[in-house]
């Protein structure tokens, strides 16, 4: 099979490329726009053939997908508090993007799953959200990648195209970038900086070690069926202070780093997913969220080559904008 993956250079994109190029001997065409998510390094080793452009920049769509049978989405801002501080981008990227991405795949006759996000649905104080709970998003992140779920849906009722969708939960593992909870509180907590813990840290979330998200999706792809949803949900639940007070055990930081900053403004309180759908369909959860976070440190420990670049870069002002220089 040759696919088309977009935003491959990312966090989740490349664990995928690496999947289906390594296990499934795939031939794998990358577009990426790399913006500072977006990283060759993330995809070095991995046979794939590279595109430079955006899902928006209708040719460098056509190029990538010159013989491609499928295209699959990541491609998308994925920060939850950039979007509250600069939502430009999100509008772009998610609306535009998707749309200029749909109408090549529409004109080639291609299968095309776009990635997308619980928080679609909003919050869930007790139970758990199914494919048909009504979608309530919060942030410009999660309102925009509704607009997308839903511009795709309309591409399968209005001409027949055959699309799918997987929405996951929170993920973790190996290449993501440090402004997300796992990889920023593991850094910090190496470097002895504070652990910033928004509100009263009793948010929780459904964790998902990306190989799980990365084995889902391809079982969507390949047997899902057209104009529907599947919803793959991790196999555990975790308040964010227990959260990062497993890192600060599994790095042997100091519990005075822990501090209480002011909380996301919109902040969705619980996330949890069924993934009975999903399940249906063969695939099951491997990885614990206790065997996940102690192999997510020890890379992250094992790999300063990989974050030691990025914490010096630009990351750098993005950290003292979101966080105050008090923190780090
Ligand atoms: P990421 O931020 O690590 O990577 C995003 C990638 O998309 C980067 O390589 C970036 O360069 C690329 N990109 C951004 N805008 C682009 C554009 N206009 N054109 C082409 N490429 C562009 O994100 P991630 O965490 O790997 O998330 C990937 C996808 O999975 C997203 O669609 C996200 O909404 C979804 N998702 C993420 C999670 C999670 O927990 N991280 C959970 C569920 C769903
Ligand atoms: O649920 C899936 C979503 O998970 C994806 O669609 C998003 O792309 C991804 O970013 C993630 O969104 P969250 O907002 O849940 O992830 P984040 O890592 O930003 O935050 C996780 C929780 O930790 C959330 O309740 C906010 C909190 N948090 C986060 C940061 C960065 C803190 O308490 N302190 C922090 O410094």
């Amino acid at each position: 099979m040759k696919l088309l993956v977009c935003g491959g250079a990312g966090f989740i994109g490349s664990n995928f490329v690496r999947l289906r190029a390594g296990e499934h001997g795939d031939e794998v065409v990358v577009l990426d726009k790399l913006t500072y998510a977006g990283r060759r390094e993330n995809l070095s080793g991995v046979p794939h053939t590279f595109v430079h452009g955006g899902i928006e920049d209708a040719a460098a769509v056509a190029q990538a997908m010159e013989g491609v049978d499928a295209v699959v989405n990541f491609a998308a801002e994925t920060h939850v508090d950039r979007s509250i501080a600069e939502p430009d981008a999100f509008v772009r990227t998610h609306a535009l993007g998707t749309f200029v991405l749909l109408e090549a795949a529409r004109e080639r006759g291609l299968r095309y799953l776009q990635v997308s996000t619980d928080e679609v649905y909003g919050s869930i104080a007790e139970g758990s959200f199914t494919e048909e709970s009504p979608l309530e998003p919060s942030s410009p992140y999660s309102a925009t990648k509704t607009g997308a779920d839903l511009l795709v849906q309309s591409y399968t009722r209005t001409f027949g195209m055959e699309t799918v969708i997987c929405r996951g939960s929170n993920n973790y593992g190996p290449y993501q970038y440090p402004e997300k909870l796992i990889p920023l509180m593991v850094l910090n907590a190496l470097h002895g900086d504070p652990l910033p813990v928004y509100g009263d840290g009793m948010q929780v979330r459904n964790w998902l070690y990306v190989t799980d998200f990365c084995a889902g999706i391809g079982h969507v792809l390949a047997h899902g069926a057209a104009g529907e949803v599947y919803n793959v949900g991790g196999p555990d639940e975790c308040p964010n202070i227990e959260v990062v007070r497993r890192i600060i055990a599994l790095t042997g930081a100091d519990e005075s780093l822990l501090t209480y900053v002011e909380d996301r403004p919109g902040h969705d309180r619980r996330y949890s997913l069924g993934s009975e759908k999903v399940r249906a369909l063969g695939w099951e959860a491997q990885v614990r969220f206790e065997e996940g976070l102690e192999r997510t440190v020890a890379w992250y420990r094992d790999n300063p080559g990989w974050w030691e670049p990025i914490r010096s870069g630009a990351y750098r002002e993005y950290y003292e904008r979101q966080y105050g220089s008090s923190l780090g």
